[in-house]
């Protein structure tokens, strides 16, 4: 079919992806009806930078280089695949922290090179909205896009083609997740802790503002500092079990236990007015571009509030809802692979020269640092 790994016949794709502090490699095979994904392994970095509350971009590329090759190794043994059985590589080459993805890139081109295989280099938003494919969505769709570094609505035209159709003015939905973590006193990594903690309260306790930016664009910074504000005025709310707390082993049981459950409570309303956001336009966008199908991608699509809302919102409009597995949201390699079926790859030996990119020109998409 048209697009299978351009033309190339490529088959069985090894993928590698390191634009963050997640080191992934996945097997994957592009056949004419669909992409399998043959393995795929994340080696999470966590505990090397949960000491630092954020993602230290040096620690991150120097455990890159640790983690890669017994990652990849897995990822073979996974598949039940030697290297002589891969037909091409692919890799993330951008955007992301710039020195996490030269290792990626750097081990891709070895790896191509000294196998005389052709290489596909893949956008990392790209990967992250072609996780929808895992489930078969068909272009055309509007996907929301919702990541550490990027909020984007966006109406996939054909393949892994897009048009931006919004994105947020000020900070990425999981930076939101993850600075209200921080307010909260949550450890790192901040999103999935809220998540948690959401889970057991009332998301409409507190009524956080909801900034709606012209047309289909987003903004978090002011629900961030409305957060900060109502800790200022309610303190101890940040308390009970939590590092910032202090004082837990003073207060008296039921005042411990209604401490948590008005944390929660917090955490709810929080997440709540994130969650409205990007579901309420996200519909919209739909609605207005006249598509039937809507698809969610990168690691905010984790959040079970999200994944039930944006679920709902669709199916009471009915259109058809695509939410990938958690696995294939948060940042992994079969995502690349599942991207990489659209694009051309490069012939043996022209990829030596390819570079990575920090950001995506036009977007305002940098990676978020410390
Ligand atoms: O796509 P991703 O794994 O890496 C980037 O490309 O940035 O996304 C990471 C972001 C972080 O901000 C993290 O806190 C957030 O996704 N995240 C979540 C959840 N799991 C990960 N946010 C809310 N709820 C979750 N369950
Ligand atoms: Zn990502």
């Amino acid at each position: 079919m048209e697009g299978v790994g351009g033309g190339l016949g490529l088959s069985l794709l090894l993928c590698i992806e390191t634009s963050c502090d997640d080191t992934s490699a996945a097997v994957v095979e592009l056949a004419a009806e669909a992409t399998t994904i043959r393995s795929s392994i994340v080696s999470s970095q966590h505990e090397f930078h949960a000491a630092f509350g954020g993602v230290v971009p040096e620690v991150a590329s120097r455990r890159h280089t640790e983690l890669l090759v017994p990652t990849v190794d897995d990822a073979l043994a996974g598949a039940g695949a030697v290297w002589g059985d891969l037909d091409g590589v692919a890799v993330t080459t951008g955007p992301g922290l710039i020195g996490a993805l030269l290792v990626g890139l750097a081990a891709a081109k070895a790896i191509a090179y000294a196998r005389r295989l052709p290489l596909t280099p893949v956008d990392h938003l790209q990967g992250h909205l072609a996780a929808a494919y895992a489930l078969g969505v068909e272009a055309p769709f509007v996907c929301l896009t919702a990541s550490g570094g990027h909020t984007l609505l966006a109406v996939v035209e054909r393949g892994v083609e897009f048009r931006v159709v919004g994105r947020t003015l000020d900070d990425a939905a999981g930076e939101a997740f993850d600075k209200g973590a921080r307010l909260l006193g949550l450890p790192y990594p901040g999103g999935r802790e809220l998540d948690l903690l959401a889970a057991g309260g009332d998301p409409a306790c507190v009524a956080f503002p909801r900034s709606l930016p012209r047309d289909f664009d987003f903004s978090f910074s002011g629900l961030k500092t409305a957060l900060l504000y109502y800790l200022r005025d309610h303190e101890g709310v940040v308390a009970a079990d939590s590092p910032r707390g202090g004082g837990a082993a003073r207060l008296k049981p039921e005042r411990a236990t209604e401490r948590a459950a008005r944390r929660a409570s917090v955490a709810a309303s929080y997440q709540e007015a994130i969650v409205d956001q990007l579901v309420s336009k996200t519909v919209r966008c739909a609605e207005q571009e006249g598509l039937r199908r809507v698809a969610v991608g990168g690691g905010v699509a984790a959040n079970s509030r999200l994944r039930r809302r944006l679920t709902d919102a669709c199916e009471h409009r009915g259109l058809e809802v695509f939410v990938p597995p958690v696995a294939l949201c948060t940042d992994n390699a079969a995502m690349v692979g599942l991207a990489a079926r659209y694009l051309e790859p490069i012939a043996w030996p022209r990829y030596l020269s390819l570079d990575a990119y920090a950001a995506e020109p036009g977007l305002g998409a940098s990676r978020r640092r410390r």
